[in-house]
């Protein structure tokens, strides 16, 4: 699964020397991450899927989150790995695919930031199962991945687009939006085309 998707994040993470230099870095957590964390009366266990440089698995070792982080790319994990070797965050990173990874643990807070959208990477009712398995109930998922705007937006390469509908319907009954924002952009690179939506989504599994 994910071979030519795999190829595209090769080039990435081997032209990047930091993870700043990642077409996706963001300087600060997504808003609907720190809202959840901030609802819940403490902090438990995170899972990151797809996590990157694992800007957010750290900040959520930061809050007191004890985080999985998974991701199936090596480089991804080795600069997570960099980075957290001199702290005492709370942060185990594992290089796995998330649609063949199993655990025993459950999680309070999963987290996917364009893992489940990357093309040819999981079924969305795969990746749901997955969930089912690894949510705790009372849990809470933050997912961002790029929307669909109508029939005309699509492009041929880049991120899976999805009606924010199709999402949520897909999700239920297990999973119940708590809350969803929505943003056009036009400043995307061309490689994942230059006009899109990005979906965000916090969801509690009841
Ligand atoms: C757009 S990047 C975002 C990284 C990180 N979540 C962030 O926001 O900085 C998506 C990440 O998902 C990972 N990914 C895609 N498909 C995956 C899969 N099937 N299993 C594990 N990781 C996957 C990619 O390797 C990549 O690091």
């Amino acid at each position: 699964m994910g071979g030519q998707s795999k190829g595209i994040f090769d080039r990435l993470y081997n032209s990047a020397e930091n993870p700043e230099d990642l077409p996706w870095y963001e300087v600060d957590p997504p808003e609907l991450l720190v809202k959840a964390l901030d609802q819940r009366e403490s902090a438990g266990t995170a899972l990151d899927i797809g996590c990157g440089a694992g800007t957010n698995s750290i900040y959520m070792a930061e809050r007191g989150y004890q985080v999985t982080a998974i991701d199936f790319m090596p480089q991804a994990i080795t600069m997570l790995t960099k980075q957290i070797a001199v702290s005492d965050l709370a942060i185990e990173a594992v290089q796995a695919d998330v649609g063949k990874w199993t655990t025993k643990h459950t999680f309070d807070v999963i987290l996917d930031i364009g893992c489940l959208h990357t093309p040819g990477t999981i079924a969305i009712d795969a990746y749901k199962a997955q969930l089912l398995n690894w949510l705790a109930p009372g849990g809470d998922f933050i997912l961002v991945h790029f929307g669909r705007r109508g029939w005309w937006d699509w492009w041929p390469i880049g991120p899976s687009r999805i009606y924010a509908d199709t999402i949520c319907q897909k999700f239920a009954p297990e999973f119940e939006l708590v809350e969803d924002i929505s943003e056009d952009r036009s400043d995307m690179p061309f490689f994942i085309g230059r006009s899109a939506c990005i979906g965000r989504y916090w969801f509690r599994r009841g």
